[in-house]
Parts: structure tokens; C-alpha cells; sequence
């Protein structure tokens, strides 16, 4: 079995790919929309997934542990391809898959935050913790607007994330008071959403 550390870095080095085609593909999917009020909302999500991706780097920083390079390379063509198959598959389908993709984020977040406080690393538990309530804020706006959409209200959804406050109440419940933060300054995990 693997060590709570190896995961750590497992989780960690899947993220910071993730977030690198999320925002590409984020990049495309604004810009193809003419809704001024989305556009600004999904530019935010992604300069959101930018700040993510730099806290995600930092962390595995200070793991000794660097990107995967093939994943890397996988992410920029993914990314890509979804950002300009925005300009041509209309607005459900990006949304669609975002949304579902941003459910995958929460919990992958909530997870790693318990691999770092198994792992000695409860300096980062705070950090991952807020970046999965900034991804379940993310999921929430692609779910509301998929309903919006004739089509899109009669699609089966992906499941319902729990309450937002429910990703720290569980992990007191699990693992007891949430560690403070420490390595992160209050600027560096204030996202966009949050000053509006
Ligand atoms: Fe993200
Ligand atoms: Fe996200």
C-alpha cells in the first residue's frame, strides 16, 4: 500500500496538470461566449484555476516532488482542444463537462488535504481545503447554468456535491481542528470570487 505521502504527490501532480487544461480550457470557453455577465464569471474561474495550479506547484515544491512532464505536455493539447471546440459545439456540452469535472475537484482537494495531515503536512490542509470550496463554488455555477438549457434540464446530472461547509465539518470530524495554514499568506488564497 502506498504511503499517505506518495499519495500526497500522486493527487498533487494529477492536480496541478488538471488545473493547466482547466484553464485553457476555460480560456477558449469564455471567449466563445457573448454573454457578458458568463464571460466575466468564467474568465474569473479562470484565473481561479491559475491561482490553483500556482498554490498546487508550491506545495509540491516543498515535497521535493515536480510535475509530470508527459502530463504536462497532455494537459496544453487537451486544454487547448476543448478551448477551441468551444467556438464550434455550442455552450451545454463545455458546461456540461466542466461541471462534472469541477464534482471530481472537490473531493480530489478534500482528499489530498487528508494525505497531507496523515503525512506530517498539516501546514497544507488549510490550503487544499479552501481549494476545494473554491471548486465546489465552481461546480455550483455550471450545475445552475446546465438547468438554464432546454436540453440541459432534462439531463441526468452528476450527484449533488454535499454543502459547501460540510467539506471542513467533515474533516474536523475525521481528523479534529482544522491545522492553521502557516507557508500561505491571506493574499495569496484570496481568489477573484471572493472580492466581488
Ligand atoms: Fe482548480
Ligand atoms: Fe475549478
Amino acid at each position: 500500500m502506498k504511503s499517505h505521502s506518495d499519495e500526497l504527490v500522486k493527487i498533487l501532480r494529477l492536480a496541478y496538470s488538471g488545473e493547466l487544461a482547466a484553464a485553457y480550457a476555460y480560456r477558449g470557453h469564455w471567449r466563445s461566449l457573448k454573454d457578458v455577465a458568463t464571460r466575466e464569471r468564467i474568465r474569473e474561474i479562470e484565473s481561479e484555476e491559475w491561482q490553483h495550479r500556482r498554490l498546487v506547484g508550491r506545495m509540491l515544491e516543498q515535497l521535493g516532488a515536480r510535475p509530470n512532464r508527459v502530463r504536462e505536455l497532455r494537459a496544453v493539447v487537451v486544454g487547448r482542444t476543448l478551448g477551441a471546440m468551444c467556438h464550434v459545439s455550442g455552450w451545454l456540452l463545455p458546461m456540461y463537462g466542466a461541471g462534472k469535472l469541477e464534482s471530481r475537484n472537490v473531493n480530489e482537494y478534500e482528499t489530498a488535504a487528508r494525505h497531507a495531515s496523515r503525512s506530517g503536512r498539516a501546514e497544507f490542509v488549510d490550503c487544499l481545503l479552501r481549494m476545494a470550496e473554491v471548486e465546489w463554488e465552481h461546480e455550483k455555477y455550471f450545475r445552475a447554468l446546465v438547468a438554464t438549457h432546454r436540453l440541459g434540464a432534462r439531463l441526468p446530472l452528476w450527484p449533488i456535491p454535499a454543502p459547501k461547509e460540510a467539506i471542513r465539518a467533515t474533516y474536523n470530524v475525521e481528523l479534529g481542528a482544522i491545522p492553521e495554514r502557516l507557508n500561505f499568506t491571506d493574499d495569496e488564497l484570496a481568489f477573484e470570487s471572493d472580492r466581488a
